[in-house]
């Protein structure tokens, strides 16, 4: 029974194929709409047409450091009508299977936003603490992830991290336990993050070192600077993807995003794609880099 279904798929897949083949998708689509076995050939034919792109997107350039800046949650919860904290934990769920498909490409830096120290402020009691609870789970079922260890993920998180509650900072000290012998992958989570408070750390270490006698006024430059920056240990994003329509970094790795390329979609996180991921790709890959020239 199983091995008929199978070649059945395999001969469903090889009609999806021709059809695509002759851009006739929508005519059999037709025929049988309104029934399981058109919604079946459509998500064979997306998933094709998806394969296809990413084996497309393979082949050229891609970029060595993905950064995303994750918003929507709450307007995608709004939107599907339930609750805010329902929404959040939407986006966990969308944040570990963004992080699989990055892991297929072998794209070996992945950085996301997932705390501003502006959210620390502005958002209401309630919602920060759920939202911990969310980094909690989150952090645990990423190293507990046997994908994480096969593939060598290394996870780390940066920001103010002294400001974050303990439960949350013995969940980082857990992820990154966990994953410290690893080095094909790192995963870099901003939680209590500014792009402005990264400067000005930096700025008082220079300044510190400077006032012991270990840094002359003339050795300061970008490099010592890039040097003293939370992320002095990954290359500059190559592309930043911010999804949710909004058109504006957010105070998110001001220094290191001088010559990303920007990526803005409208979909609300929750329901960011694997399409919509290979999209901002093949947007990126359209591009010629110039860096001043
Ligand atoms: C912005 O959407 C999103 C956040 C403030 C939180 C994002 C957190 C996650 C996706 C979970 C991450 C989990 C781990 C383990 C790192 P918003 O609330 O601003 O939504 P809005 O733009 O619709 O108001």
């Amino acid at each position: 029974m199983g091995r008929m279904r199978k070649s059945l798929g395999r001969r469903v897949d090889d009609l999806a194929k021709w059809f695509l083949r002759f851009k006739l998708v929508s005519v059999p689509a037709r025929l049988i709409a309104n029934s399981s076995y058109a919604w079946s050939f459509i998500s064979r034919t997306d998933r094709i047409r998806t394969n296809r792109l990413r084996d497309r997107l393979k082949q050229g350039e891609l970029p060595e450091h993905i950064s995303i800046i994750m918003d929507g949650n709450r307007r995608f919860a709004w939107n599907s009508n339930i609750g805010r904290d329902l929404g959040h934990h939407h986006g966990k769920e969308k944040l570990k299977d963004v992080m699989n498909w990055i892991l297929d490409l072998e794209i070996p830096y992945f950085t996301v936003y997932a705390l501003s120290t502006e959210n620390m402020r502005e958002r209401p009691e309630d919602e920060l603490e759920s939202l911990y609870d969310l980094y909690i789970s989150g952090l645990d079922e990423i190293a507990a992830d046997p994908r994480i260890h096969s593939r060598g993920v290394k996870v780390q998180a940066v920001g103010r991290l002294e400001s974050l509650p303990s439960k949350v900072r013995d969940a980082i000290d857990r992820a990154e336990s966990q994953t410290a012998g690893h080095s094909n992958f790192l995963f870099t989570v901003c939680l209590a993050y500014g792009g402005r408070e990264e400067i000005v750390d930096a700025v008082r270490e220079v300044a510190t070192d400077h006032a012991k006698g270990e840094l002359a006024l003339e050795s300061i430059d970008s490099a010592q600077i890039s040097a003293r920056m939370y992320t002095a240990n990954l290359p500059d994003p190559d592309l930043v993807i911010r999804t949710s329509g909004e058109e504006r970094i957010s105070n998110f790795l001001l220094w290191q995003i001088a010559y990303s390329e920007l990526h803005f979609t409208d979909v609300h996180w929750p329901s960011f794609s694997k399409n919509d991921l290979y999209e901002a790709l093949e947007s990126y890959q359209s591009r010629r880099r110039r860096y001043g020239e």
